[in-house]
């Protein structure tokens, strides 16, 4: 049987082994999808057992999506391009990174059909998943993209890899046509203090958080006549690539996979 999991900390609320455990059901693939809260300490232990094969493929969540990579062997372009892994398998005896959270975000905005070309982004949050939201901006081809972090210096450690993004000190909402909540804020029904009900409507408001299904980010943005947008396809999509990546089959995304999410 071929073994699977997500390592993070905390890990509790992760929806990774809902979806995979469905999709390897679907299709009658023999293997099991779990989920590990780990310490960093115990990564390289993790590791190993990916090398001798008792584990066949790991999807990494928040802390682990950058100290990971000092562990692996090599990364895919997209996972050096960003620093960022949240996939990491074996090929040809090789411990590889990959990053499917560009693609997830991407397909999340091409299936609300949002087309990102001419418009201005505003980030929020310069944590782990911020470079891949960045990064996927850019292959849509936006080309006015602000950062803002509680935290200015990750902002800026950031924009050293990303240099025609603009930093935005903390409480300087530029103009945007989408917001992109890449924070922890939200997952417990925690608010910013940041006023983003001043920028008028017709805006699309997006939360990289899932469950939550809706945070005060989106409520507040629903109620003052914008568009409200949660991470949940972004989360089915980065699934979909991880699954690919390790069983070499790409499952279908039906009403059934939606719904096992609820
Ligand atoms: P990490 O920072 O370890 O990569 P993360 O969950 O990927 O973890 O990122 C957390 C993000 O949420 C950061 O951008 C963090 O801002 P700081 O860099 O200033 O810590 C942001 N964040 C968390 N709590 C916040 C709060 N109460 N207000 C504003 N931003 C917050």
């Amino acid at each position: 049987m071929k073994k699977f999991c997500v390592i993070g900390n905390p890990i509790e609320h992760s929806l990774s082994p809902k979806l995979h455990n469905f999709w390897l059901k679907k299709n009658k693939i023999n293997a099991i999808y779990e989920k590990k809260l780990l310490k960093e300490n115990e990564i390289p232990k993790l590791i190993e057992s990916i090398r001798k094969s008792e584990i066949n493929g790991v999807n990494v969540t928040v802390p682990f999506k950058n100290s990971v990579i000092q562990f692996l062997d090599d990364l895919s372009s997209d996972a050096k391009k960003t620093n960022s892994v949240n996939t990491i398998c074996k090929e040809k005896d090789k411990i590889i990174g990959h990053n499917t959270d560009i693609a997830g975000f991407e397909l999340a905005l091409r299936y609300i059909n949002y087309d990102v070309k001419r418009k201005k982004a505003l980030i929020i949050g310069a944590g782990g998943v911020s470079p891949s939201i960045i990064f996927a901006l850019k292959n849509m081809g936006c080309e006015n993209i602000y950062l803002t972090n509680r935290t200015l210096e990750k902002a800026e450690k950031i924009k050293k890899t990303f240099n025609d993004i603009v930093i935005q000190k903390w409480g300087d909402i530029p103009d945007f046509d989408i917001v992109i909540n890449a924070t922890s804020v939200g997952l417990n029904n925690d608010n910013f203090d940041l006023k983003l009900n001043k920028v008028g409507n017709n805006k699309l408001f997006y939360d990289v958080i899932y469950n939550p299904s809706e945070t005060n980010f989106l409520k507040d943005a629903k109620l003052n006549g914008n568009k409200a947008e949660n991470g949940k396809m972004m989360f089915v999509y980065q699934a979909h690539q991880s699954f690919a990546l390790w069983n070499k089959i790409l499952p279908k995304i039906d009403e059934d996979t939606i719904e096992i999410l609820k």
